[in-house]
């Protein structure tokens, strides 16, 4: 049974790793997606292409985070695309990385992170309320930094915590609309932006070690959670946080 069908879906990020695996996950289940991308090209031609290539439905939108009008960009092409359509899923998934610890966060390096991975999902949230049919879903991309700490992640951790603090506040407000929102938070996930250490065995095996399914995510076992999120299925949760990391740091393995 396809549970998306005559659906429509935002995927931010959608042309790469975990984003890539969601917005296939999506049409796979019969939702029209656009493919939200800030600047490889080539990347999201190739994720539609997979769509359409599976008998899919979905279209590309180019805006760059971060930079002036990208909200706008985001929401013309989206408009566009939609074609007068409503949207039913929105899944804040754009996101980058912070690699400094505090001594050597920079205020620009500081407000990147939080612009990208924060105010940005926020407006994003705001423009997509008109748009957004009752019944919808609202899905932002959280990660498990924000439950346990990493020195050289404060930016993104505290990035993340805030972005996950929207949830609770906007189910209760949407609800009565039957909108859901909730937050998917991964752990460690094979994709490019974890190449740097998922190609370090050492760091590999430390990571495999403090997790209990033993070993790291790969981007469709955060698809298929966001995908039921998405769904039917998942009608009466909303506000909450679920973790979607194999059981990473859940305390000591002996
Ligand atoms: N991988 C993990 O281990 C992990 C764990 C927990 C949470 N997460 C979160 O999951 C999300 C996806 O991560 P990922 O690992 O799949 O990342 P990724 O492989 O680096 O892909 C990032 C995606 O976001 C887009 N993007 C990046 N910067 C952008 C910007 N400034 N404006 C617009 N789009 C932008 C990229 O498009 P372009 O290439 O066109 O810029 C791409 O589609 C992020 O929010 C990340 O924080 C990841």
């Amino acid at each position: 049974m396809s549970m998306l069908n005559g659906r429509t879906a935002l995927v931010t990020g959608g042309s790469r790793g975990i984003g890539r695996a969601v917005a296939l996950r999506l049409a796979a289940e019969g939702a029209l997606v656009a493919v939200h991308y800030g600047g490889d090209d080539e990347a999201a031609k190739r994720t539609v292409a997979l769509i359409e290539d599976g008998g899919g439905q979905a279209f590309a939108v180019r805006a760059r985070f971060g930079t002036d009008g990208a909200v706008d960009r985001l929401f013309e092409g989206l408009t566009t695309g939609l074609a007068g359509r409503g949207l039913d899923i929105l899944v804040n998934n754009a996101g980058i990385a912070s690699t400094s610890p505090v001594a050597h966060l920079t205020q620009e390096e500081f407000e990147r992170v939080m612009s990208i991975n924060v105010t940005t999902p926020f407006f994003v949230v705001q423009r997509a309320l008109p748009l957004l049919n009752d019944g919808g879903r609202i899905i932002n991309m959280g990660s498990t930094a924000s439950r346990f700490a990493v020195t050289t992640q404060i930016g993104y951790t505290i990035s993340k915590a805030a972005l996950e603090s929207m949830a609770p506040t906007l189910a209760n407000e949407l609800g009565r609309r039957g909108i859901t929102v909730n937050t998917v938070a991964p752990g460690a996930v094979r994709t490019d932006m974890t190449a740097g250490y998922t190609s370090i065995p050492e760091v590999v095996a430390g990571l495999e070690s403090m997790t209990a399914l033993g070993r790291l995510g790969e981007p469709e076992d955060v698809a298929d959670v966001v995908g039921f999120l998405a769904g039917p299925r998942a009608r009466w949760v909303t506000g909450q946080t679920i973790d979607v990391s194999g059981g990473t740091y859940l305390g000591p393995l002996v």
